[in-house]
């Protein structure tokens, strides 16, 4: 498209201010112009605002949707705590289908991480765990680990195919970052990356907001623009010719995430589930989590503004919150309903409006750090689509165990940042180490309490010690690390600590134990 009938594209779009600078822009400025406003439907773009506005402004004014809401029933719910007695069955057909190659896992890397503020993808990120791992070596590492002991379990070899979804912003940096640590071990061929799309930001007016004089201000479309992605890049059919059926599809920035978690996918399939949502518990109603619930008899995630305290505070007769069903953004989709919301639903799908300050150039040319919120950027949510499930189920997990999302940079806010994850990291392998027999001691020799005294715990299951051992060793200074390429989910380290006294730090990875053993043998 020459420069003319962009001009008159624009112009029927009420959008001709986008080309106000053009004459001062250098010719490689114009021609990057040209290119990014290219393939831009801006008829399209004026429609996408103005839904995504209408539901905005519906939604703020509305009534709150309490009324209308009904929690998880038990029957479509799973939990590693409440349902001992079938996590190793839901494990074995987990492990059965990953050994057929049965199973993809998929990664939302598409985000900009502006809170965290670093200028690389936030998988990148070294929390300052004693080996220094990113995000993405625990990930890939965590698959690794999975594909061994499903070949352990069934004498065969087996991939578990890791997409990888990025955004413009992101995309180049990741690939170079894997192909820099040659993909953690894994194969490249089985390590797929593809790019969501971007969509431009644009005033509460409507007009696109321009980054630099000949740059508009683009944005990743939400983690929802997985679908549309998934689509335009033909990462379905990939997933079909490698036979995949079943698909664990998770957020870049969780450190514990349990990457196709057998347990969860024997469940979900056991349950002849399409899709399935992992969740921990709400333990505080005024936590600002998204709650899985049900609205108008459909599934979806309900956040907490859009409830009352009095419906956020309700409770249980077991003294649980009524709606506790946290999201963790942790998914089980079958490839078939997928395909179906890529070829039907995705369309429909509205984008969410997020209000943001947005830097842009103004009408003189001068760029504007606006302080207050000057315009919107559009996005899908990941979770947009439960509401076309068939057979959706809900699957409960300890949050200690599985859940410590990196938002936030140390600096800012004491939550979810660089050191709470390293910290949950380190309390979960601590606890790991105790629950196969180590014990830990401090600079006298004195063991430190395996399980410190606890109401709950005299006539307690083992997953009661876990919560017990969890909730105690959070404040203890042990520094202890241990290797997913050693321990999936803390199984097989009898042989490394088993009656056993360290001291902290305690390192396992490949090579054996790293640090002072007081008794017994040492690697
Ligand atoms: P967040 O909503 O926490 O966003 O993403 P973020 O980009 O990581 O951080 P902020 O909000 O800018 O500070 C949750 C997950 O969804 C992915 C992120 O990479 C993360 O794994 N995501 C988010 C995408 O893949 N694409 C997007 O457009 C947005």
């Amino acid at each position: 498209m020459d420069v003319d009938s962009l001009r008159q594209c624009l112009a029927e779009a009420d959008q001709s201010h986008v080309l106000q600078f053009w004459d001062e822009l250098s010719e490689s400025q114009c021609s990057h112009l040209l290119e990014e406003l290219q393939g831009m439907d801006f008829l399209e773009l004026n429609v996408f605002f103005r839904k995504a506005m209408d539901a905005f402004s519906v939604s703020s004014a509305q009534e709150k949707v309490d009324a209308r809401m009904e929690a998880v029933p038990r029957e479509v719910l799973g939990s590693a705590t409440r349902d001992r007695e079938h996590l190793k069955d839901w494990e074995t057909e987990g492990f059965t289908q990953i050994a057929h190659g049965k199973v993809a896992v998929l990664l939302l890397a598409g985000g900009q991480g502006t809170r965290l503020g670093v200028s690389y993808p936030k998988g990148m990120c070294d929390v300052g765990l004693p080996s220094s791992k990113s995000l993405f070596q625990i990930q890939a590492e965590r698959i690794i680990k999975l594909q061994r002991l499903a070949k352990e379990q069934h004498g065969k070899d087996c991939i578990i195919p890791w997409y990888i979804m990025t955004s413009g912003r992101t995309m180049e940096s990741t690939r170079a970052f894997f192909q820099k640590h040659h993909y953690f071990g894994l194969k490249e061929e089985n390590v797929v990356l593809f790019q969501q799309g971007m969509l431009p930001a644009m005033s509460f007016e409507g007009k696109l907001l321009m980054e630099e004089k000949g740059k508009l201000c683009m944005a990743p479309d939400g983690n929802g623009g997985l679908y549309r992605a998934l689509g335009a890049h033909g990462v379905l059919k990939d997933m079909e010719q490698r036979g995949i059926d079943y698909i664990h599809v998770y957020c870049v920035d969780n450190i514990l995430v349990k990457v196709a978690d057998p347990v969860f996918i024997g469940f979900c399939v056991n349950k002849e589930a399409d899709c399935g949502a992992k969740v921990v518990e709400k333990m505080n109603p005024t936590e600002p989590v998204g709650v899985v619930c049900r609205v108008d008899g459909v599934y979806q995630v309900v956040e907490y503004s859009e409830i009352t305290l009095a419906t956020a505070q309700k409770r249980s007769a077991d003294g649980r919150l009524l709606y506790n069903a946290g999201n963790i953004a942790n998914h089980f989709f079958t490839r078939r309903f997928l395909q179906q919301v890529v070829e039907v639903h995705e369309p429909q799908l509205q984008h969410h409006v997020a209000v943001k300050k947005i830097p842009h150039v103004d009408t003189k040319g001068l760029i504007v750090h606006p302080e207050k919120p000057n315009g919107i950027k559009m996005e899908k949510f990941v979770f947009d689509i439960f509401q076309f499930a068939k057979k959706f189920v809900v699957f409960e997990v300890l949050r200690e165990v599985e859940f410590s999302p990196l938002k936030n940079a140390d600096s800012q806010n004491g939550k979810d940042n660089p050191s709470t994850a390293r910290h949950a990291l380190m309390s979960l392998h601590h606890c790991w180490v105790l629950n196969a027999g180590g014990h830990f001691v401090d600079e006298n020799g004195t063991r430190i309490p395996a399980i410190p005294l606890h109401p709950r715990q005299e006539n307690g299951t083992a997953q009661d010690h876990m919560q017990n051992n969890m909730q105690d060793v959070g404040d203890l200074p042990i520094h202890c690390e241990i290797s997913p390429l050693v321990s999936y989910a803390g199984e097989g380290l009898e042989p490394y600590v088993q009656d056993q006294e360290f001291h902290s730090p305690l390192i396992i990875d490949g090579n054996g134990v790293h640090q002072s053993v007081k008794n017994g043998i040492s690697f």
